[in-house]
């Protein structure tokens, strides 16, 4: 391979694994989560998301999270939680302090159960 043609290679491979993570969480085993996707499972847990979304987020009265995770844009995910859709059952969360603050905390500790990388719902902080 010429010189050139390599360098090519070389920066091609660095892009795509830039573009490659950029996932919100970061986990081990299943469920040895970073500092922030830990938060985001506290706000889960304190907000009492699972008395309508179930325990493990596969849906209860309100929908798998499971799956609406895989199409909802982060955006949509906090306008969703933060105004809730009233109308439908789905309660505003703007008024929680701990929401608020942890809003993309609890999206990563999602995405990662949506995206099948964190495997149980209890997670644990990483050492
Ligand atoms: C009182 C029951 C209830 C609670 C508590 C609740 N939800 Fe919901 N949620 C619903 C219902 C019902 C819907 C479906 C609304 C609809 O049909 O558009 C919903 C919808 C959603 C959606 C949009 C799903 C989609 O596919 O568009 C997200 C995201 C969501 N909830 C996240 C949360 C989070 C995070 C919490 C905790 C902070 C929470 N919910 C707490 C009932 C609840």
């Amino acid at each position: 391979m010429k010189l050139k043609q390599c360098v090519f290679a070389v920066l091609a491979c660095l892009t795509v694994s830039v573009l490659a993570d950029d996932k919100p969480y970061t986990v081990v085993d299943g469920y040895k989560v970073d500092a922030k996707t830990m938060e985001g499972f506290r706000t889960w847990r304190a907000a009492a998301c699972d008395r309508c979304h179930g325990a493990n987020q596969e849906g209860l009265v309100g929908p798998s999270l499971i799956n609406s995770l895989k199409t909802l844009s982060q955006d949509e995910f906090v306008k969703t939680v933060t105004e809730g859709r009233l109308p439908k059952g789905m309660p505003s969360f703007g008024e929680s302090q701990q929401v608020k603050e942890h809003i993309n905390d609890l999206y990563a500790y999602l995405k990662g159960r949506s995206d099948g990388a964190i495997t149980r719902a209890k997670v644990e902080p990483a050492k």
